[in-house]
Protein backbone atom coordinates (compact mmCIF):
# COMPACT_ATOMS: atom_id res chain seq x y z
CA UNK A 1 0.00 0.00 0.00
CA UNK A 2 2.95 2.29 0.31
CA UNK A 3 2.53 4.28 3.43
CA UNK A 4 4.94 5.13 5.68
CA UNK A 5 5.00 4.44 9.87
CA UNK A 6 3.15 8.32 10.36
CA UNK A 7 0.15 6.60 8.02
CA UNK A 8 -0.32 3.16 10.34
CA UNK A 9 -0.31 4.67 12.90
CA UNK A 10 -2.87 7.03 12.40
CA UNK A 11 -5.31 4.33 10.69
CA UNK A 12 -4.62 2.71 13.40
CA UNK A 13 -6.27 5.58 15.81
CA UNK A 14 -2.88 6.53 17.59
CA UNK A 15 -2.17 9.89 18.80
CA UNK A 16 -0.06 10.82 15.92
CA UNK A 17 -1.10 14.23 14.36
CA UNK A 18 0.77 14.31 11.10
CA UNK A 19 -0.01 17.77 10.58
CA UNK A 20 2.24 18.10 7.72
CA UNK A 21 0.98 15.06 5.69
CA UNK A 22 4.36 13.31 5.83
CA UNK A 23 6.86 16.09 4.21
CA UNK A 24 9.06 16.08 7.26
CA UNK A 25 7.79 19.76 8.35
CA UNK A 26 6.00 19.49 11.29
CA UNK A 27 7.27 16.66 13.83
CA UNK A 28 4.33 15.48 15.03
CA UNK A 29 4.49 12.52 13.81
CA UNK A 30 8.16 11.35 15.86
CA UNK A 31 8.72 8.43 17.12
CA UNK A 32 11.67 6.59 19.05
CA UNK A 33 12.98 3.40 18.21
CA UNK A 34 13.46 0.36 20.54
CA UNK A 35 15.26 -1.65 18.24
CA UNK A 36 18.40 -2.81 17.17
CA UNK A 37 17.40 -2.59 13.18
CA UNK A 38 18.31 -0.07 11.09
CA UNK A 39 15.87 2.00 9.15
CA UNK A 40 18.18 4.25 7.00
CA UNK A 41 19.72 7.32 8.09
CA UNK A 42 17.63 10.53 8.87
CA UNK A 43 17.58 12.40 5.39
CA UNK A 44 17.92 15.86 5.32
CA UNK A 45 14.63 17.37 5.30
CA UNK A 46 14.08 15.00 8.60
CA UNK A 47 17.36 16.21 10.21
CA UNK A 48 16.30 19.79 10.05
CA UNK A 49 13.20 19.21 11.16
CA UNK A 50 14.14 17.46 14.59
CA UNK A 51 16.94 20.12 15.15
CA UNK A 52 13.85 22.19 15.96
CA UNK A 53 11.61 20.20 17.49
CA UNK A 54 11.25 19.08 21.49
CA UNK A 55 12.07 15.43 23.06
CA UNK A 56 14.42 14.64 20.66
CA UNK A 57 16.49 11.57 21.27
CA UNK A 58 19.51 9.61 20.00
CA UNK A 59 16.94 7.51 18.40
CA UNK A 60 14.22 9.72 17.51
CA UNK A 61 12.63 9.66 13.55
CA UNK A 62 10.12 11.40 11.56
CA UNK A 63 7.69 7.88 11.44
CA UNK A 64 6.25 10.21 8.21
CA UNK A 65 10.09 9.52 6.62
CA UNK A 66 9.89 5.52 7.35
CA UNK A 67 8.16 3.53 4.96
CA UNK A 68 6.39 0.25 5.42
CA UNK A 69 8.58 -2.52 4.33
CA UNK A 70 9.08 -6.36 5.58
CA UNK A 71 12.44 -4.78 7.51
CA UNK A 72 10.06 -3.54 9.70
CA UNK A 73 8.45 -6.96 11.12
CA UNK A 74 8.89 -7.20 14.87
CA UNK A 75 10.09 -3.28 15.22
CA UNK A 76 9.01 -1.67 18.80
CA UNK A 77 8.89 2.26 18.16
CA UNK A 78 7.47 4.66 20.86
CA UNK A 79 5.52 7.75 19.92
CA UNK A 80 7.69 10.99 21.22
CA UNK A 81 5.14 13.05 23.48
CA UNK A 82 3.26 16.16 21.52
CA UNK A 83 5.15 19.20 21.13
CA UNK A 84 3.58 21.25 23.56
S1 LIG B 1 3.91 14.23 9.41
FE1 LIG B 1 4.92 16.13 9.55
S2 LIG B 1 6.97 15.58 9.87
FE2 LIG B 1 5.97 13.69 9.71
Amino acid sequence: MNMNLMEVCKSYDLPVEGVCGGMAMCASCQVYIHTDKHFGERNDDEEAMLDEAYHVKSNSRLGCQIPISTELEGAEFELAPEES
